[in-house]
């Protein structure tokens, strides 16, 4: 064997062995895309602790959880309730659930941070989190926007430091974006590669820059679909049936806006203007401001750009 072959055997058993050290996992934050990631993670076998400060949020994504479990569960055992049933009970009895997330990776292989999209509240996490977790413990932010290596500054372990961003709804879409910074070491890297493999996503490498891959690309578009609302160009139903007949996409620009949450959006465009403030196509219009300002943050709290409660 040469020294090239023996060297990349070794890293790749270091790395295989680092992935199959993965089983704890301890998900921060169970709003829309925590409960996700959790729900996913405990129905692929990992032990997993969802944690939120605040327990009305960890109450919601319990029910969140019950109900798309359900619909996995139909989905993957469509003729067998038996299974279908055994399946959701082995997936729930892998879910544990906390407010406390300093107490909450004291046996983590890897956390993965979903709460606000908010660089100071992220640092404060990290910084507090990083004094609490086994030398060993990965750490990732499934941040939409932030710049990964400023979150990973606050801490002692930028080697075990990464981007996994998924996306709304995680029990269905393929997708896992990993993102690198220059400090993130080849094992971690790989074992966040074969931690989305084991969760069952498809998995592309990025840099860390503003956006990754998918928001770069998407969240100007959906600024731009709400400017025009806003220019009164076009009533927002003929801006989504365009899209989603004209281009195939599954849900409008403005229907996805409501679907990602209209805080959520808000907060990516805040940091970029701060962040970037010569990009024109990282501002959005004023009538994302205002419907935030009036509490109209889309599906989740009832009202966005569409109306969403129940008769
Ligand atoms: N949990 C489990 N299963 C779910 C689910 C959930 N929360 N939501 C939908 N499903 C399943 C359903 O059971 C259904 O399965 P079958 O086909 O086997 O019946 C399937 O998904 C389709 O669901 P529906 O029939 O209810 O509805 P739909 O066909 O309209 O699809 C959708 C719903 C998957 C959400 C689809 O509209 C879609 O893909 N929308 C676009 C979503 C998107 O773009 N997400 C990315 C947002 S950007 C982001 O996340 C990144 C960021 O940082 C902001
Ligand atoms: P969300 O508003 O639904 O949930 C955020 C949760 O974080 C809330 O329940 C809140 O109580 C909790 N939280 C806030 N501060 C906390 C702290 N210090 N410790 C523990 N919990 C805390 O938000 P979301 O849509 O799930 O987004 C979470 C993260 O994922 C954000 O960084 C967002 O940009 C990113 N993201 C969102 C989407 C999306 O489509 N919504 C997709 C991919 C990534």
């Amino acid at each position: 064997m040469s020294f090239f072959t023996a060297l990349t055997t070794r890293t790749f058993s270091n790395s295989a062995r680092m992935a199959a050290a993965i089983k704890n996992v301890t998900v921060i934050g169970s709003g829309l895309m925590g409960a996700g990631i959790a729900q996913v993670a405990a129905q692929t076998g990992h032990t997993v602790t969802m944690v939120d400060i605040d327990k009305a949020a960890v109450d919601k994504a319990e029910k969140r959880i019950a109900g798309s479990i359900q619909r996995v569960a139909k989905k993957k055992f469509s003729s067998d309730e038996g299974e279908a049933t055994k399946f959701i009970s082995e997936a729930l009895g892998r879910l544990n659930i906390s407010t406390d997330p300093v107490a909450s990776v004291g046996s983590a292989d890897l956390v993965v941070e979903a709460i606000v999209e908010n660089i100071g509240v992220k640092q404060k996490l990290f910084k507090e989190l990083d004094q609490a977790a086994p030398e060993h413990t990965i750490f990732a932010s499934n941040t939409s926007s932030l710049p990964i290596g400023k979150i990973a500054e606050v801490t002692n372990r930028k080697d075990r430091f990464g981007g996994l961003h998924f996306f709304n709804p995680v029990p269905v879409m393929k997708l896992l974006e990993i993102i690198r910074i220059p400090e993130t070491s080849n094992a971690t890297f790989e074992a966040m590669k074969e931690w989305g493999k084991n969760m069952g996503k498809v998995s592309i490498q990025c840099k860390d820059t503003p956006g990754f891959v998918v928001n770069h690309l998407l969240v100007p578009y959906l600024f731009e679909a709400m400017a025009m609302v806003e220019r009164g160009d076009a009533f927002k139903e003929d801006i989504d049936i365009a899209m989603k007949l004209g281009t195939g996409y599954p849900m409008g620009p403005l229907e996805l806006s409501d679907y990602v949450g209209l805080d959520t959006l808000k907060f990516i465009g805040d940091g970029w203007m701060r962040d970037y403030p010569e990009q024109s196509m990282y501002r959005y219009p004023k009538i994302l401001a205002k419907l935030v300002e009036e509490g109209k943050m889309g599906v989740k709290s009832g009202q966005g750009f569409y109306n969403h409660n129940k008769e």
